[in-house]
């Protein structure tokens, strides 16, 4: 369905878990984190019955996402019940990696096509700093099995300043050799992430261009985000750029996002515009969860916001939202 500024909505993002198995720097903190208590989870059977009334209105495309989504025990399941549902047919996972390691035939059958790695770096000292719980070793086994099975494989790194941007140029070469699109993510001012520095993207492109010589556009079909791609000469992979702060993408936003508790969320820096899980644990009929959620997505912000004082200013963490 179209909003009122004309966008055209057709995925959902759902975050199923707030917990996570890392402690990514820009993510969340080391330590004193309260998660939600599993009550206040949705169910799987709660996650189902909302995203079966959104085909209805244009959505056809999920993501799962976290926290880490693998630590919500029966993600398989979630999967193939999601897989089931008519009119769904783009099932992707954004993860960290490590808890799908050995698992990822498993997924594939389950239904899942796609699947994005945080990989923000191929050196195993700054791995295990930035996760702060992280074994490089692990992720990098997870991605190859990815690659092997022939899913969809994008890899996210989030440039630091002083942190991994000796290393950018090296997890840009995996798309060399490899099917896998890497994709350089500029920090957002978010949670955690405000104590760190961004290193622009447009910086991060030139430095590309200079290693690897002329990136042309690249115009194939990638995911349903905001990246833009390009292929340096030889590579049989690409690399993206979501530039959200210095290149805002929200006039193309096609996405709204679900929270662990079943918020429903417009925009990632706005605060939940409405509480689905109170109108299912109340009863509420399919039509109408179903047009509540059609006037919501009517309403969707039309910015971020992130470099404005925004009185509905989204004040969760990256992992009680999934990115
Ligand atoms: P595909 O392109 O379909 O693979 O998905 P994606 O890039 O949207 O998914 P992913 O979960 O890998 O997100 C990559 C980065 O983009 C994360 O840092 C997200 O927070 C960010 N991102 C995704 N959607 C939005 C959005 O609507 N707004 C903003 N500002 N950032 C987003
Ligand atoms: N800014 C940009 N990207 C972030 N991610 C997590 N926090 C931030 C942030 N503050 C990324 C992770 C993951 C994806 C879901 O979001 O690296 O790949
Ligand atoms: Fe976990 Fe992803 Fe957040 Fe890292 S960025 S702590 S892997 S949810």
């Amino acid at each position: 369905m179209l909003d009122r500024n004309g966008r055209s909505i057709e995925y959902v993002r759902l975050s199923i878990t707030d917990r996570c198995n890392l402690r990514c720097r820009y993510c969340m903190p080391e330590s004193g984190v309260t998660s939600l208590r599993h009550e206040e989870l949705l169910t799987f059977e709660e996650i189902v019955r909302i995203v079966k009334q959104l085909p209805p209105l244009g959505i056809h495309a999920v993501r799962l996402t976290g926290g880490e989504p693998m630590v919500r025990r029966d993600c398989m399941e979630l999967i193939r019940m999601l897989h089931d549902l008519e009119g769904i047919d783009r099932i992707a996972m954004t993860t960290n990696g490590i808890l799908l390691k050995g698992r990822v035939a498993e997924a594939k059958e389950a239904g899942l096509q796609a699947v994005n790695i945080s990989l923000d770096t191929l050196d195993k000292e700054q791995y295990a700093y930035i996760t702060r719980r992280g074994r490089l070793e692990e992720v990098m086994e997870t991605i190859e099995e990815a690659i092997e099975a022939g899913l969809k494989v994008e890899l996210n790194v989030v440039p630091l300043k002083g942190i991994n941007e000796d290393c950018l140029c090296e997890v840009a070469r995996l798309a060399k050799k490899a099917p896998v699109a890497v994709r350089f993510i500029e920090l957002m001012p978010i949670g955690c992430a405000r104590t760190l520095e961004p290193v622009p993207l447009d910086q991060v492109r030139s430095r590309m261009n200079q290693a690897f010589g002329e990136l042309r556009e690249d115009t194939a079909t990638h995911g349903l985000g905001p990246a833009t791609y390009v292929k340096p000469p030889g590579f049989i992979g690409s690399l993206g750029f979501i530039g959200a702060i210095t290149h805002e993408f929200c006039g193309s936003c096609n996405r709204i996002r679900i929270t662990p508790e079943g918020k429903l969320k417009l925009c990632l820096n706005h605060q939940p515009a409405m509480d689905l899980r109170e109108m299912l644990r109340h009863g509420c009929e399919d039509s109408e969860l179903r047009e509540k959620i059609r006037e919501a997505i009517w309403n969707k912000p039309l910015h971020h916001g992130f470099l404005e004082k925004l009185p509905d200013r989204e004040e969760r963490r990256m992992n009680q939202i999934g990115g």
